[in-house]
């Protein structure tokens, strides 16, 4: 064991060779998580005593390996793609025996292009562990355009694949001491803002066809485009994750959960030049096709600084639907809209059952935004009669200061949005507000204990009655994380 730590006698192995005695050596470092260990915290919160590092997980794993036993190199300027993926196919071949496997990324400068996950499986990043997303365009593999979008986001045809991308997983983690992942995306949005792009800028996690998903306790940077997207998945929790980027860089969307159901997204704040949450489900006659919804979503204690979008977006791509939704404790700064439906004629599917409670808003342009127009189509193919069904929208237990026009709700001629709730609501407009606080067209609704004072076509309902919140849970709410701890052999 002792000699494949020396990395010079390693490179002189023959290939065959190192892989066996790798393999056994993995097998021997066995780190059982679920033990009991006499830990403590340091000065940084983090376990240091021993060597141990304590890390919050779904599932503990009982295999562990370092990219630095796969040759990997943390110097800012040599590439690790290989080095990824040969560490995670070959703790892949442990499958789920034990628990699974970790790949432990040390404190370094890690330059990657993409590399895949496999099932049953951490990435685990040190606080100190910075991936870098590769610049050059030529090391991101394109692949097929999304079967629920038909073609690209930016551009027609492929996209190029994500930074850490997953598909037809189960149980796969990624986690850290909040470590950081930079897209260094500043070369990428130069490109799309020049129309020099031949595919769709790539994601820095997609996670497609999945079960058992969680990604936890890192900070994103500087995304190409969105941050992070979980796609046809289900049971996800996405927890204490920092995500920042310029709030004028073009599409560098949060959290953006896709035709997926039970996903939890708690404790998480976001600085964008998009929508910090993005809730989505397929685009025009592509999504109405596919028809997979994103259903059963909980997003609680978010903070949200997205001054040119929206806190929490439904849509604009619905066209599978989005039903069961409830969103609590969310604070926004500085932010265009509150929460925003966005649809279209043409979009089809439906927007249903939504609830959010408990949002404190400071400085907005918007509290409350429906568009019915959205317009945006994959292309001219758009089925003009798929008309999207908006309704049981309930929002209550605000309070909003600074803002510009408390609430723009714009239905569709001939198909009103309906079961609107607002309730206990209190919007202190900025010393520049429009005269008209409230304009709604083709929307219909009750309130209760809204100021100031909404449109007719949310007239007071009697008795002051508060807006529905399920009091049942989310099956992904029972779902817990226990404390796992290893032990690095580098340390
Ligand atoms: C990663 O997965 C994608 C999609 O399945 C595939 O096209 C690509 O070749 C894979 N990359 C590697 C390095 O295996
Ligand atoms: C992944 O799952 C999807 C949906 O079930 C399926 O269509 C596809 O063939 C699978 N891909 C692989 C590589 O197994
Ligand atoms: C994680 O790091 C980011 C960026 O340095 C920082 O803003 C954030 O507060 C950190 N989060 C925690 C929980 O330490
Ligand atoms: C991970 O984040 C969660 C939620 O923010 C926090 O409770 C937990 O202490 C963090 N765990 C680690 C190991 O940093
Ligand atoms: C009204 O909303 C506030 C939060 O903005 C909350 O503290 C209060 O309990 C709510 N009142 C009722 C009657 O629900
Ligand atoms: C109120 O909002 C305006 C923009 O409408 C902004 O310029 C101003 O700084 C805000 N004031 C405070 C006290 O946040
Ligand atoms: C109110 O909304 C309607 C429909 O979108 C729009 O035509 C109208 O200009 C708006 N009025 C004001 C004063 O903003």
């Amino acid at each position: 064991m002792e000699l494949l730590k020396n990395h010079k006698t390693l490179h002189m192995m023959n290939q065959k060779l190192v892989l066996i005695l790798l393999l056994a050596f993995i097998s021997a470092n066995n780190v059982n998580g679920r033990h009991s260990s006499p830990l403590h915290h340091n000065h940084h919160g983090h376990n240091h005593i021993k060597g141990y590092f304590e890390y919050s997980a779904v599932t503990c794993r009982a295999y562990t390996a370092s990219i630095t036993d796969f040759g990997g190199v943390g110097d800012g300027v040599t590439s690790n793609t290989k080095a990824f993926q040969t560490a995670i196919d070959h703790l892949g071949q442990f499958g789920s025996k034990g628990g699974g496997s970790l790949l432990f990324v040390p404190p370094g400068r890690w330059l990657t292009g993409s590399f895949n996950l496999t099932s049953h499986f951490t990435l685990f990043l040190h606080q100190d562990a910075v991936l870098l997303a590769t610049q050059d365009e030529n090391e991101w593999p394109v692949i097929e355009p999304l079967p629920s979008y038909g073609r690209g986001r930016d551009a027609d045809g492929g996209r190029y694949i994500s930074l850490i991308f997953g598909t037809n997983l189960t149980d796969v983690i990624i986690t850290g001491n909040n470590g950081t992942i930079n897209g260094q995306g500043s070369p990428w949005w130069v490109k799309f803002r020049a129309g020099q792009l031949k595919y769709t800028r790539p994601y820095l996690i997609e996670i497609m066809y999945s079960d058992s998903i969680q990604i936890s306790n890192l900070t994103l940077i500087d995304s190409p485009s969105w941050n992070v997207h979980p796609i046809y998945s289900s049971n996800i929790i996405i927890q204490g994750i920092t995500i920042l980027a310029p709030v004028r860089s073009p599409n560098t969307d949060g959290i953006n959960p896709d035709s997926c159901t039970n996903t939890r997204i708690e404790d998480c704040y976001i600085v964008s030049g998009d929508d910090c949450i993005a809730v989505k489900s397929g685009w025009d006659e592509y999504g109405i096709a596919y028809g997979m919804p994103t259903q059963q979503l909980v997003i609680r204690r978010l903070t949200c600084i997205s001054p040119t979008s929206a806190v929490i977006a439904l849509g604009s791509e619905m066209s599978g639907g989005i039903q069961d939704v409830r969103a609590e404790d969310i604070v926004a700064i500085n932010s265009e809209s509150g929460i925003r439906i966005k649809t279209g004629i043409g979009r089809g599917g439906f927007v249903k059952d939504i609830y959010v409670k408990g949002f404190t808003m400071h400085t907005m342009k918007w509290a409350f935004w429906m568009t019915g127009n959205y317009g945006s189509h994959a292309d001219d193919k758009w089925d003009p009669s798929a008309i999207p069904i908006i309704q049981n929208i309930n929002y209550r237990d605000m309070v909003a200061e600074n803002v510009t026009m408390a609430a723009r709700l714009e239905g569709i001629a001939g198909d009103p949005f309906t079961g609107i709730c607002i309730s206990n609501v209190t919007i202190a407009m900025s010393p520049f507000a429009k005269k008209l606080t409230w304009n709604c067209t083709d929307v219909e609704g009750v309130s209760s204990d809204v100021t100031p004072q909404p449109c007719a076509a949310l007239p007071p309902v009697q008795g002051g009655k508060a807006c529905d919140f399920p009091e049942e849970k989310l099956p992904i709410e029972d779902v817990k994380v226990h404390m796992c701890y290893y032990k690095p052999k580098y340390m």
